[in-house]
């Protein structure tokens, strides 16, 4: 192959963009990556999935510290929080991750080209390194893949500033708790990074336009996660929307009018944080110029194969739509190079569980009762609590249950949904359990361990036929 010039050339260095790369190496073929940060990783390694969910960790031992294991007998004196060494363990975890793919990078062989990529021509992509006079490469690929991801939609009249009014970027490097926060959304990345600070000290409330929080998630769930997170001082104001933002000397004051109508309220804190969904992102890449066909909301328009319009160019991840998550970015990532390769890959979107890393977590897979329902499908439902599992009371853990849906004809499991102590592990069974085609049945007649989290799905699955054991 001329120098320059490659089978698999990726614009964009996030989960989607460098797992595909990697598959792309490792089924033979000569691959580049293109990232504009100095860090690959994208918004996942970098902004996202992993900086949270160090600062989820560590705020939840501090609170756990503080008051929660005072009934398992364990007193413990004043806790005392040095923010400033949280910050560092998150930028350190962040540190060593993308460094590690870097490692991945050169153990695949792939060239790792940093600056930003734009399509110029079919089969040719540009490359400008940052920095003032730098000069544009050429390559030449026969296959492009776009996975430029998404960036945080704005709100309009609560211009983001990252000083006051706050991205998910801004609210993950605060250097101060402050006193209180407004969180407009009650999507993931609120309820996360809201959790965060309130359980580091400040007073939380979270607007929302919907009359649900965790919109697209299981009914019943979403009702048990707000009265939960209420009880930990979580305030929700649902229905309302955000209309305008003033600053003041202490902090900003949001105007806020019920979306049924009615009179306009103010909220004031020291701090905002829009989190109101994410966008995809396609800036400066040259996609009209090229031809590349988007939808409405700019997301790039790809059939089942990941294909575009114009040959040789395929898009995955957040950039195409659909769950905005990491690891179906990287599923994606996955099967279009093993496409691309005369393989059959294949993404099971019905499978792909997300997951809110609360305190409980909250944990979806497949359909909700409301989709079933909509869709007119016969199913039967088996439920178990939390507080009826020995080792969840062991733990002082009780809240929470999980739900089986399963097809009231054929058994088949058509949905999990779980709020409890590591959800987002346990829900992993019934990902399998979907990935086979899998029953109710078959999860009830698998042996779990005891005492184990997981028995609580089990009997779920044995309630789905009306005979769980415990209860
Ligand atoms: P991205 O990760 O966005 O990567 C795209 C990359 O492309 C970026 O690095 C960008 O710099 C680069 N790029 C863009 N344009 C160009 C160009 N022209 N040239 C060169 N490079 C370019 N998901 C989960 O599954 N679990 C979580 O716990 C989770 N937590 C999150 C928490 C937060 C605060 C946020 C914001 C998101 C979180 N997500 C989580 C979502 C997750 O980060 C995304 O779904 C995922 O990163 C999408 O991967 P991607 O590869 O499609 O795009
Ligand atoms: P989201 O789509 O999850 O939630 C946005 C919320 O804002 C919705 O409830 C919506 O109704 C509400 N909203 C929209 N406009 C509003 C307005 N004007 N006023 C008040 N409320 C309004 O988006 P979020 O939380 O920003 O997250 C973005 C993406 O990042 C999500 O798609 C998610 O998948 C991903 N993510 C995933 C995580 C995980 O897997 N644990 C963690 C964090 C983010």
């Amino acid at each position: 192959m001329a120098e320059n010039s490659y089978d698999f050339l990726v614009i964009g260095g996030g989960p989607g963009g460098y797992v595909a790369a990697i598959r792309a190496a490792q089924l033979g073929m000569s691959v580049a990556l293109v990232e504009k940060r100095p860090t690959l990783g994208g918004t996942c390694l970098n902004v996202g999935c992993i900086p949270s969910k160090a600062l989820l960790h560590s705020s939840h031992l501090y609170e756990a510290a503080g008051h929660e294991h005072a009934g398992l007998g364990i007193k413990t004196g004043k806790v005392s929080l040095d923010l400033a060494a949280m910050m560092k363990h998150k930028a350190s975890v962040v540190g060593d991750t993308v460094k590690g793919v870097d490692f991945l990078m050169k153990k695949n062989k792939i060239t790792r080209l940093e600056g930003s990529g734009a399509i110029t021509a079919k089969g040719q992509v540009s490359v400008t390194p940052s920095g003032k006079g730098a000069k544009a490469e050429s390559i030449t690929a026969k296959h492009i893949v776009i996975a430029t991801g998404s960036d945080v939609a704005p709100l309009p009249g609560v211009e983001i500033d990252e000083k006051n009014i706050l991205s998910s970027t801004g609210a993950l490097e605060l250097s101060k708790v402050p006193k209180s926060l407004l969180v407009v959304g009650a999507g993931v990345i609120g309820l996360e990074l809201g959790s965060v600070w309130r359980r580091l000290g400040a007073k939380v409330t979270v607007v929302e336009f919907l009359d649900a929080i965790l919109p697209g998630m299981d009914g019943e769930l979403c009702k048990q996660t707000q009265r939960i997170l209420a009880k930990q001082g979580i305030e929700f104001r649902l229905s309302s929307k955000v209309t305008g933002a003033q600053s003041t000397k202490t902090g900003v004051t949001l105007k806020i009018e019920p979306v049924a109508g009615g009179a306009a309220q103010e909220l004031s804190a020291e701090k905002v944080l829009v989190a109101i969904g994410r966008r995809p992102y396609t800036e400066g890449l040259g996609l009209k110029e090229a031809g590349v066909a988007m939808d409405r909301h700019g997301f790039v328009t790809v059939d089942d194969q990941f294909a575009t319009n114009v040959e040789g160019i395929h898009a995955i991840g957040d950039v195409i739509g659909g769950a905005m998550l990491a690891h179906k970015a990287e599923e994606e990532g996955l099967a279009l190079a093993e496409i691309l390769a005369g393989q059959a890959g294949h993404v099971n979107y019905q499978a792909i569980p997300g997951v809110v890393y609360t305190w409980p977590e909250v944990a979806g897979l497949g359909a909700t009762e409301e989709a079933l329902k909509e869709d007119g499908i016969d199913y039967r439902v088996g439920k178990f609590p939390f507080a009826a599992n020995a080792r969840a009371r062991a733990m002082g853990n009780t809240d929470g249950f999980v739900k089986i849906l399963a097809d009231a004809e054929s058994d088949e499991v058509l949905g999990v949904h779980i709020i409890g102590p590591a959800a987002g592990d346990l829900i992993q069974e019934a990902v399998i359990a979907m990935e086979f085609g899998g029953t109710a049945e078959d999860i009830a007649r698998s042996s779990h361990g005891h005492p184990g989290l997981s028995e609580v799905v089990k009997e779920a699955a044995l309630a789905v036929a009306g005979r769980a054991l415990h209860m």
